[in-house]
């Protein structure tokens, strides 16, 4: 049986305290009781509005990164524990936007990935190629380099979600043919067979463009359990219509 499908909400830095309450409500008052699993991932300082309107209805809350350390002096970072203590169940690690603006490599997603877990949350890490490593035939690899780079130990469907977006589809409104996202998607479960136990159960999301009228292709893909999104999140519109696509 595939895992039970995941659709997570990227609001990056937009929103205001405002109308990230009233998306909130608009999420929670429109979803349907039939839909699949759904996460929101609002910017820290939007994350207690918004938990406290999430606490009387299904849908997760989730922080976009959180640091390797429980407290102590690390100006402007948030330990792992604090989005525990908001309500969160998810965390974003290894955004590509992460890795390429603050320098965050596999190492340090690794570090952040096991404080995360040890602190009771759920890492969805991210991997995925650029657009030149695509056009050197290195997708493969770029993804097998990461997943094995920034995955702790001791990971398994419980406690751990990958998201496969590969770097130039995110924001463009571009996305990879089916085939393609097939080959790396189920590439990443053969990885995540040689490292975790129940790798067959583990969710691996696509991210990247997706919007209401390419989720059910996307979801029709074996090896896609869900979608990680970014604009498309902004509006509950949209992103209802993407988790019914996916449902
Ligand atoms: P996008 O972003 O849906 O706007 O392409 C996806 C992401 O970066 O997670």
């Amino acid at each position: 049986m595939a895992p039970r499908s995941l659709i997570v909400g990227n609001w990056k830095m937009n929103m205001n305290c405002l109308s990230s309450k009233t998306l909130a409500a608009d999420i929670i008052q429109n979803v349907s009781s039939k839909t699949i699993e759904l996460a929101i991932c609002p910017p820290f300082v939007y994350l207690l509005p918004v938990s406290l309107l999430l606490s009387s209805s299904k849908v997760l809350l989730g922080g976009q990164d959180c640091h390797n350390y429980k407290s102590g002096a690390h100006t402007g970072d948030i330990a792992p524990e604090m989005l525990v203590d908001l309500g969160c169940t998810y965390v974003i690690l290894g955004h590509s936007e992460r890795r390429i603006c603050h320098n965050e490599n596999n190492l340090v997603v690794r570090s952040k990935a096991k404080a995360a877990i040890e602190a009771g949350l759920i890492p969805i890490i991210c991997v995925g190629e650029t657009e030149n490593e695509r056009s050197a035939g290195k997708a493969l690899e770029v993804v097998d380099k990461q997943i094995r780079g920034s995955l702790p130990e001791r990971l398994n469907s419980n406690n751990l979600v990958v998201a496969y977006e590969p770097i130039w589809a995110i924001g463009t409104g571009r996305i990879p043919n089916i085939e393609y996202i097939s080959i790396v998607h189920s590439h990443i479960r053969n990885i995540l067979g040689d490292i975790c136990y129940d790798a067959v159960n583990i969710r691996v999301l696509y991210g990247g463009s997706v919007k209401p009228d390419n989720a059910k292709k996307l979801m029709s893909v074996i090896n896609v359990n869900g979608a990680l999104v970014g604009s498309s999140s902004l509006q509950a519109a949209d992103f209802l219509a993407i988790a019914e696509e996916m449902s």
